[in-house]
């Protein structure tokens, strides 16, 4: 038995995301410049080289697996991906595979994704007002995303909905969202702005501190604080009037790496040791060392001993985020 993932920090790892794919069917704005580059397909991992480094991970004792993207279901065939990886599940070596998907493909997957063993789904939604959407999105039908999460239901997924809130944007009807979604029987999380990637400098404007968000709901409803953390970077109220809990996740106000439990692995194989900080180590050398993944593990055990205290989200001089790596190569 080896030993599990603990960092110099006393941090146990037990979370995995890894970015099937850096790119995207959307153009989020504060995600994506406005010429985005992404990966060459030949750099990009296979589908068994994913099951290898996922089953690396669980063998190091990850217990969560969380795909993402970019958008994670435009990569061809990623439920078999699902699929493969479920065995640990059935073995009792994981206790969930879930994925963070901007929707609009949920429609056509969220039975195969069921059945392959997801049991809950992150879903991304800014905004209700379909002109926003379409604006935020660069071009993205929020009524198809409101089918596919319909889908997802169905299929018997819990869906959680992710809001970025942006200044001007969607920071007024944060209560229509949070009506919207405890009325489908879906948590709401809350997320604020991370300034990271090519995107202008004009976008780190769009950062709402969510203290702000929490007041304007105390205003209309009430709101009784949650101490479980579920094992990510939220705190959760319960609203009492609807029943449903909003998650507020405050990298920017608030910081929460104090018991950080996560780790990123992007679709190139580089082991993202924190979302706020530019290191990251290669895995892909030592997954195509050799067949046998003992040099991959080691690597891992390496990689994880230098991960860093606390994120910082920096501008440089010219306002511009100081963090290069895109949102869409390490999934948020
Ligand atoms: P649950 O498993 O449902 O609790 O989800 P989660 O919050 O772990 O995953 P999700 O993909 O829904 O995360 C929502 C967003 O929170 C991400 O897209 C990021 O923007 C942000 N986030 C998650 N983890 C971290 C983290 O470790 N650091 C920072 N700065 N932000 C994070
Ligand atoms: N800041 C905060 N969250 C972001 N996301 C993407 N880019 C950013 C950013 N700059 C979120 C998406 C989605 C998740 C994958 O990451 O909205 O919920
Ligand atoms: Fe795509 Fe998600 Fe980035 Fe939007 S935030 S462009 S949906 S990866």
């Amino acid at each position: 038995v080896r030993p599990a993932l603990v960092d110099a920090f006393g941090r146990r790892i037990s979370y995995l995301r890894v970015s099937v794919t850096d790119r995207c069917n959307y153009r989020c704005t504060y995600c994506l410049g406005d010429h985005p580059v992404f990966v060459p397909k030949r750099e990009v991992l296979s589908l068994d080289e994913l099951d290898r480094l996922c089953s690396a991970f669980v063998r190091c004792g990850v217990r969560r697996l969380r795909l993402t993207g970019g958008e994670p279901l435009t990569r061809r065939n990623v439920v078999g991906l699902v699929e493969s990886l479920s065995r640990h599940l059935a073995d009792g070596m994981l206790d969930e595979i879930t994925m963070t998907t901007n929707g609009a493909l949920l429609g056509r997957f969220a039975d195969a994704l069921a059945a392959a063993g997801m049991r809950r789904i992150n879903v991304s939604v800014d905004t209700l007002d379909p002109a926003v959407f379409a604006r935020v999105t660069r071009g993205g039908d929020l009524r198809v995303v409101l089918d596919g999460i319909a889908a997802a239901q169905a299929a018997g997924m819990a869906v959680k909905i992710n809001t970025v809130v942006q200044a001007g944007v969607n920071d007024r009807a944060i209560p229509d969202l949070v009506r919207f979604a405890h009325g489908h029987g879906m948590d709401l999380s809350l997320i604020e702005t991370m300034p990271v990637g090519a995107v202008a400098a004009d976008r780190a404007g769009g950062y709402v501190p969510l203290d702000r968000i929490r007041a304007a709901l105390a205003a209309r409803f009430t709101l009784t604080d949650l101490p479980d953390r579920s094992g990510g970077p939220a705190r959760y109220v319960r609203i009492a009037e609807i029943g449903g809990r909003v998650g507020f996740i405050t990298p920017m106000s608030h910081g929460f790496c104090g018991d950080c439990n996560r780790v990123r692995v992007t679709c190139t194989g580089r082991l993202v040791l924190c979302l706020g900080r530019s290191g990251a180590a290669d895995l892909r050398a030592a997954l195509r060392a050799s067949e046998g993944d003992d040099a991959l593990v080691a690597a891992i055990h390496d990689a994880i001993g230098q991960k860093p205290q606390s994120h910082s989200f920096a501008l440089d001089q010219l306002g511009r985020p100081a963090i290069v790596r895109g949102m869409n190569a390490t999934g948020g």
